[in-house]
This record gives structure tokens, C-alpha cells and sequence, in this order.
């Protein structure tokens, strides 16, 4: 029968009794030794014995005691055996249970929080993360990058790191007020680049707060970067803002002149005036829808070009005859040089013809009276010809140099308007050398004249 740790306790104190008044009556009756020498003897024989008796019975707890200062201290991954039947012994079980329990609880949330980082970490959004003192908690991958923020930001504030006084503001009122919110920022620290950024807030499990939702335990921020979105956005309002700027006013004019008309100068000498002007703008209304419907069909996913060998030399007698008329008006002179007349591109023969006529339209609308035009081919390196076209005229200005190539851009806009011109002829060079995987870029000595050079595919003849 296993005895309780009280019953042995009850007994050890008995045995020590006995001992101590066995002692003392054989010093007394045997020894005939003094009452109080007797005693005194008796305690010190006792004492020793009563120590040793102690050291043994409470091995049990300094045992379940170490185990608890090793749990307390994080370093519980290995029990401690005892092998005892005795309350001390379950308990020493019981407190083993617990820590094989709480090891298991600590490996499933370190699986949870790699899984999350993990999780975290393949989101292309920004992610971060507050606690409801409005600490950053975590942030991940994706959004140290896009703010560039240095490592070891935990702990700190949003506005300390990221600069924002509206976003702080937010994480703070979402922390609150538990309402969701959304802001659009322009981040310094991220090359001025724009955010959508939406706050949720997170609210306290029930059971830390009793009821759901009472109170947060901070918030969470999603930046999605919207900076190209917001530029293809200022595009097309920056297009349709000079579209109709373009239209209003030849077809003002052409109401002005055509209400002239009805009201009575249609009977007077001048009527054929009005008529012309009409027509004159009538035209203009019609170059800028035409190029329009080109830009936009070329930049259209249904685009295909029709791919095949053309000399170089044909297409730029096809561009040139189409011009001749304005190249006689100006009395100008085109030479065609070194172009080998085997040279061949791979292309499509109308669109190319179109890069053709709207560099030479340049060159012969910004040339000077009596000027030359100079337009070679040679082919550059393995796979590429590079086209030329020079002309001796106003030339351009270097700031402008970068810019003849946006839609509707016009170095002198008065001037190019007196020409007919609508801004629109180098952007659909640009596009369709583009679409034939080739470059096109300009230099300039401003009073002295232009080159304009194009790259396309060479073809190899088979
Ligand atoms: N050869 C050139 N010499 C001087 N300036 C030029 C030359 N080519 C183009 N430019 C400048 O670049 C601008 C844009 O040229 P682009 O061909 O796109 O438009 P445009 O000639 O004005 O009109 P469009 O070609 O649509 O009739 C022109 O307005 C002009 O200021
Ligand atoms: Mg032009």
C-alpha cells in the first residue's frame, strides 16, 4: 500500500520522536546521565537524521520546482521523470502535462505566424500592420520596398517612418471609431508615387473584451500603387482636353461663317470667301479626324501590319511623288543618297510610306524657300536599315527635341496651324515604327536644319 505524503510525514515525525526518547532514556536509565545532558544529546543524534529525513521526503518538489523555472523561462522542451505514485508525483505529472501542452500551443502559432509572413510577404500590395496604441506591429515585403523603409521599424509610429500626417490621422480614427476608411496619398519618400491606401480596423477576439467589436486591437493598411493608373488617367484627360481644343476651333468657324451665310452674305460678293474658309476648316476638321482614327487603330489590339519585303528605295519615291506638288511650290531640292537600291525592309508597305511622307511633309513645311532635302538608307549593324531625312530649315529648339513626338505638341503652334498642320504627323511615325519593332529619334542645330532618323527591320534577301 503507497502511503500519502502526509502519512509519511506523520510517520518520519513519529520515527524521530522514538529515536530521540529512545536515545535520551538509554543515556538517562542506562548511562545515568543528567535529565538535560541527556535531552541535548538526544537533539543532536536527532537533528542530523531529521535532515536527511527532510532532504529526502522534499526531492519531489525541488524537482517539480526546477521544471516550473525552466517552463517560466522558455526552456521547457524536456520533461524531468519522477516516478511517483504520491500527490507529488501527480503533480509533477500534471505540471509535465501542461508544458507538453504549451509546447505544442507555442509550435502551432510559430506555424501560424511563418504561414502569415509567408501569406504577407506574396501579396504585391503594401501591408502594415498597428497595434491599438497605433505601433507598427509588422509590414511586409512589398511595402518596405515601394517606401523604402529602413529595417527595425517595429515599434515605431506610421508617422515617424512614413512621414503622413493624414495617414497617422486615419490609423487612428479606424482604431477608434472601428469604421473603415480609404485616402489616396502621394508618398515623398516613394518618388512621388500614388496610393490608394484602405484602413480596416481589427477588432479584439470576444474573449479578450467579453463583447464583439467594443474594442480594436489596431488596424490593418493596404497600399496599392495607383501612380499608373493616375498617369494613364492624365493622359487621356490631357487627350480629349486637346482633342476638343482642336476641333473647337475650325468648327467654330465654320458655324460662324456657315450662320454668315444664311443670314444674308450668301447673296453678296463674298459669299465665295466664306465658302472657301469653310472648306479650308472643313479639311482641317478632316486631316485630325483621319490621323486621330489612325493613331487610335494602330494602338488597337486588333492591330496586325502586313509583313513583307520592300526596297527602301521604292517607298521613298512613293512618299516623294506624293509630295512633289509642295516640294515644286517651295522650289525645293530632294536628293536621294546612297541609298543601295537592294536595300530592303521588312514592313508593311502603307504604313511605312505614311513615316515617309509625314517626315518629308516636315521637311518640306520647315524648310526654307529654295531648300534641300536629303534622304539616305543604309543598313546598321546585322539586323537593322536606318533611314535619314535632313532639311536645311528653322531646325528645332533643344528643349522641344524630346517632346515633337507627343500627340498634338507643336514647336510653334501659330505656325504650324498657318501650315495645316494638327501636331499629330510624328506621333504616328513614332507609333508605327514602334509596331515594326524599330526607333525613331531626331537632332536638330535650330536655324541651320533637322535630320530625323528611323530604324526598321532589315530583310535579308533569301
Ligand atoms: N523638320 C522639322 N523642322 C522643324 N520643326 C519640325 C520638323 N518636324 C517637326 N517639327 C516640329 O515638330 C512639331 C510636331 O510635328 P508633327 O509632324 O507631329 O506635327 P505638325 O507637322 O505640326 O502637324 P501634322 O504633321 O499633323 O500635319 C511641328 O509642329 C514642328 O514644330
Ligand atoms: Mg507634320
Amino acid at each position: 500500500m503507497r502511503l500519502r505524503f502526509g502519512g509519511r510525514l506523520a510517520i518520519s515525525f513519529l520515527f524521530l520522536l522514538a529515536l530521540f526518547l529512545l536515545i535520551q532514556s538509554y543515556l538517562i536509565h542506562s548511562l545515568k546521565k543528567p535529565f538535560l545532558l541527556s535531552s541535548f544529546v538526544g537533539v543532536l543524534i536527532v537533528l542530523p537524521v531529521a535532515y536527511l529525513i527532510f532532504r529526502f521526503m522534499t526531492q519531489p518538489i525541488r524537482v517539480i520546482t526546477e521544471l516550473a523555472n525552466r517552463i517560466a523561462s522558455g526552456n521547457g522542451t524536456k520533461g524531468l521523470p519522477l516516478h511517483r505514485e504520491d500527490e507529488l508525483g501527480r503533480l509533477a505529472k500534471a505540471i509535465d502535462e501542461m508544458r507538453l501542452q504549451l509546447q505544442r500551443k507555442i509550435e502551432e502559432i510559430s506555424e501560424e505566424k511563418d504561414y502569415l509572413q509567408a501569406l504577407l510577404g506574396g501579396i504585391m500590395e503594401g501591408v502594415l500592420v498597428i497595434d491599438a496604441k497605433g505601433r507598427i506591429v509588422m509590414v511586409n515585403q512589398a511595402l518596405r520596398q515601394l517606401l523604402s523603409l529602413p529595417p527595425g521599424i517595429e515599434m515605431r509610429t506610421p508617422i515617424e517612418v512614413i512621414r503622413n500626417a493624414e495617414l497617422e490621422e486615419t490609423l487612428q480614427r479606424v482604431v477608434q471609431s472601428g469604421k473603415g476608411a480609404t485616402l489616396e496619398l502621394v508618398l515623398p519618400s516613394a518618388q512621388e508615387k500614388t496610393f490608394e491606401v484602405n484602413v480596416v480596423g481589427i477588432p479584439s477576439s470576444p474573449a479578450e473584451t467579453g463583447k464583439e467589436d467594443e474594442t480594436r486591437r489596431g488596424a490593418i493598411a493596404l497600399f496599392h500603387d495607383i501612380t499608373r493608373l493616375k498617369e494613364l488617367e492624365k493622359i487621356r484627360q490631357d487627350f480629349v482636353a486637346n482633342v476638343s481644343h482642336e476641333l473647337r476651333t475650325p468648327l467654330t468657324t465654320i458655324k460662324g461663317y456657315a450662320e454668315t451665310l444664311l443670314e444674308g452674305a450668301l447673296k453678296e460678293e463674298v459669299a465665295y470667301q466664306f465658302v472657301q474658309v469653310i472648306k479650308k476648316h472643313s479639311d482641317r476638321l478632316e486631316k485630325i479626324v483621319q490621323d486621330l482614327l489612325m493613331l487610335s487603330k494602330i494602338e488597337s489590339r486588333q492591330f496586325r501590319l502586313q509583313m513583307e519585303p520592300l526596297s527602301v528605295l521604292d517607298l521613298v519615291n512613293s512618299a516623294l511623288s506624293f509630295l512633289r506638288e509642295a516640294i515644286d511650290k517651295k522650289m525645293m531640292t530632294v536628293s536621294v543618297e546612297h541609298i543601295p537600291p537592294a536595300l530592303q525592309v521588312c514592313g508593311d508597305q502603307k504604313y511605312l510610306e505614311q513615316v515617309l511622307i509625314n517626315l518629308l511633309d516636315n521637311a518640306v513645311k520647315y524648310g526654307r524657300d529654295g531648300g534641300k532635302i536629303f534622304v539616305s538608307a543604309n543598313q546598321k549593324g546585322q539586323e537593322e536599315v536606318e533611314i535619314s531625312v535632313k532639311d536645311d530649315g528653322i531646325g528645332i529648339p533643344k528643349e522641344d527635341l524630346s517632346r515633337i513626338f507627343e500627340r498634338f505638341y507643336r514647336v510653334d503652334k501659330g505656325r504650324s496651324n498657318e501650315l495645316g498642320g494638327t501636331g499629330l504627323g510624328l506621333s504616328i511615325v513614332k507609333h508605327i515604327v514602334q509596331a515594326h519593332g524599330g526607333r525613331v529619334w531626331a537632332e536638330s542645330q535650330p536655324g541651320q536644319g533637322s535630320t530625323f532618323y528611323v530604324t526598321l527591320p532589315l530583310h535579308f534577301p533569301s
